[in-house]
């Protein structure tokens, strides 16, 4: 079997990802009760080693990874590139090539998408993007499953994206065309996605609005995501804060939405700009089941990487 990257939710297809949500919903419901560091039933990774390359912070993505491992009968070792040689300069194609041989994945969080590209390329074992500048398809997955799990079938699913046209979104707009759901993406003008992802989520059968008013892109939506307005790595500019603050999710735009919209947001948020208090903490938004999903997610990643899914 060729070695299985997720670099992208491409990589994996519509069916593997269909086969990815369900295996989670039944994983997640067959360890209710148990400890969280207990392995499940069938302990399928046992033996399994995940190396973790972080070139930036991380809660989530590192905690999920870690415990996904544990709970699939493996284990997993971080790498903070600060205090690894890649943080002195050795080449991404040589740590690949060492990693590789002594780790069974790698999963990494970086920014330039090429270093994970390289990654992939000469690690000879599956290769996991934990983000980048680019994308966040582990994210998505989660997401997904938030949503299937709050009763909303994703075929003709309306999903409105309001503030930047950042990395979270270039996965959604992925995930719309293998998933078939439609995105409505509010932005300021100069901050849309890159037309690539747009592309690829019509090329689908998603139909995408792009639009620069934020009230016809909620209008009637089922889902409102929304995502910090300063991604890693980019400098906090004002002219930027200040063309997204009519994009803020708040009561009046989610009042535009359907009446049993739900609310999303990757995390970590800053409540007051890209998100009022009041929808964050409200009754609609499923925030922290969106991160706890992360690790229901995490382990179906994992187990198609290994080809057991
Ligand atoms: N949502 C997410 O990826 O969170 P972390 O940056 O904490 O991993
Ligand atoms: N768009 C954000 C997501 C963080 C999980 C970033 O790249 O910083």
């Amino acid at each position: 079997m060729a070695v299985r990257n997720f670099l992208d939710l491409s990589d994996a297809g519509g069916d593997a990802l269909a086969a990815m949500l369900a295996d989670a919903l039944d994983r997640k419901a067959a360890r209710i009760g148990q400890p969280k560091g207990a392995p499940d039933r069938d302990a399928p990774l046992a033996g399994r080693v995940l190396g973790m390359v972080f070139e930036k912070n991380s809660t989530r993505t590192r905690v999920s990874f870690e415990m996904a491992m544990r709970q699939l009968g493996g284990s997993a070792l971080i790498l903070d590139s600060g205090t690894t040689q890649l943080g002195r300069g050795e080449s991404v194609a040589d740590t690949a090539r060492v990693l590789g041989r002594m780790v069974d994945a790698i999963m990494v969080r970086t920014d330039d998408h090429e270093k994970i590209e390289q990654m992939a390329k000469y690690a000879g074992v599956p290769v996991i993007n934990g983000l980048t500048d680019r994308s966040h398809p582990c994210q998505i997955v989660a997401d997904l499953l938030t949503v299937i799990e709050s009763g909303k079938p994703l075929p003709g699913l309306e999903v409105a994206w309001l503030g930047d046209g950042n990395n979270v979104l270039h996965s959604i707009l992925e995930a719309a065309g293998l998933m078939k759901f439609n995105v409505r993406v509010g932005t300021p003008q100069g901050y849309e996605p890159e037309a690539e992802f747009v592309e690829m989520a019509r090329a689908g059968g998603a139909h995408v609005t792009l639009t620069n008013d934020p009230v016809a892109a909620v209008a009637g939506a089922d889902i409102v995501v929304t995502d910090t307005w300063v991604s890693m790595g980019q400098p906090h500019a004002e002219e930027k804060l200040a063309a997204m603050a009519p994009f803020q999710a708040n009561a009046a735009l989610m009042a535009r939405a359907a009446g049993d919209a739900r609310f999303l947001h990757c995390l970590p948020a800053h409540v007051g700009d890209e998100v009022s208090e009041e929808v964050f903490e409200g009754p609609q938004s499923m925030v922290f089941d969106e991160a706890e999903n992360r690790l229901h997610a995490q382990k179906s990643v994992l187990l198609w990487c290994f080809g057991l899914l």
